[in-house]
C-alpha cells in the first residue's frame, strides 16, 4: 500500500476515535436522572446498564462532566445510579421521582415510563396524564415514547400511549416547561427484545443514542441548567 494512502487511513481511523467526534456540546456539567421501571434498571441488558451506560459514554466522550444520579444502583458502569423500578407503574415511578428530584437536584432527567401500564393494562388511558406529573420544573425532563412490546394486546396500547404524548409534551412546552419528547418506538424492532418486553444491549444502544440526540436538541434550546 502506499504510504499516503496508509496514513490516510490512519487518519481516518484516528479521526474516529477523538474524544467529542459525536460533535455534541462539550465542558458541560450533566446531572442524569434516569427515571422509570425496569427498562429505565436495564432488564434483558447483559452488563446491567442499558441505555443510561450509552448515554453515559456519548456525553462523557464530549468531554461533558456527567454525573448519573438516583438512589438505585445497577450495571458495572463507572457511576450506575440510576432511579428504576423492575415492574413499577407511571404512579409508583412518580412517588419515587417526587422524592428523589429535590434530593438529587438532576439538570436532565430521562423517562421512560408506562411500559408496565401498557403489559398489565392499569390505568392505560389515564397513563398520560400520570405521566404529566413525572414532570417538574426545573430539570429538563426527556420523554422518550414506548418501545415496542411482542405480545399484540400491550402493543396496540402502547401505541395508543405513544400517539398521545406529542400533544402532552407540546401542552408542557407551550407552558413554559423544558419538556422534550424522543422516539425509542422508532428504533427498537420485535427482534431486538430479549423476552418480548425488555430490549437487548443493541436495542438499549439505540434507545441511549435517541436519548443522547433529544439531549442535544435541548441544549440548543437553552433549556439544560448549569450546575454551580
Ligand atoms: C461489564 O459487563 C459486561 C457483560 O458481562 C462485560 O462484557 C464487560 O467487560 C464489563 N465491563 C466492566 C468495565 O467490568
Amino acid at each position: 500500500m502506499l504510504f499516503t494512502q496508509f496514513s490516510l487511513l490512519s487518519l481516518a481511523l484516528a479521526w474516529l476515535r477523538v474524544p467529542g467526534s459525536q460533535a455534541g456540546f462539550a465542558g458541560k456539567s450533566c446531572r442524569i436522572m434516569p427515571l422509570g421501571a425496569s427498562v429505565t434498571y436495564a432488564k434483558g441488558s447483559t452488563d446491567g446498564n442499558g441505555y443510561g451506560g450509552t448515554l453515559y459514554n456519548l456525553l462523557y466522550t464530549d468531554r461533558n462532566d456527567v454525573d448519573m444520579v438516583g438512589s438505585q444502583k445497577g450495571g458495572n458502569m463507572s457511576d450506575p445510579d440510576k432511579e428504576g423500578y423492575n415492574g413499577f407503574v407511571i404512579s409508583e415511578i412518580n412517588a419515587k421521582g417526587n422524592i428523589a428530584m429535590p434530593i438529587y437536584q438532576p439538570n436532565i432527567v430521562a423517562i421512560v415510563a408506562g411500559t408496565n401500564n401498557m403489559k398489565r393494562d392499569i390505568d392505560a388511558t389515564d397513563a398520560p396524564n400520570r405521566c404529566a406529573r413525572c414532570v417538574v420544573r426545573d430539570p429538563v425532563v426527556v420523554v422518550s415514547t414506548l418501545h415496542p412490546n411482542a405480545d399484540p394486546p400491550p402493543e396496540e396500547r402502547i401505541l395508543a400511549f405513544n400517539a398521545v404524548l406529542p400533544d402532552l409534551v407540546q401542552s408542557f412546552v407551550d407552558g413554559g416547561k423544558p419538556v422534550f419528547l424522543v422516539d425509542s418506538h422508532a428504533v427498537i424492532a420485535i427482534g431486538d427484545l430479549v423476552d418480548g418486553t425488555h430490549p437487548n444491549d443493541a436495542g438499549y444502544a439505540r434507545m441511549g443514542k435517541v436519548f443522547y440526540d433529544g439531549i442535544q436538541e435541548a441544549y440548543r434550546k437553552g433549556w439544560i441548567f448549569d450546575i454551580e
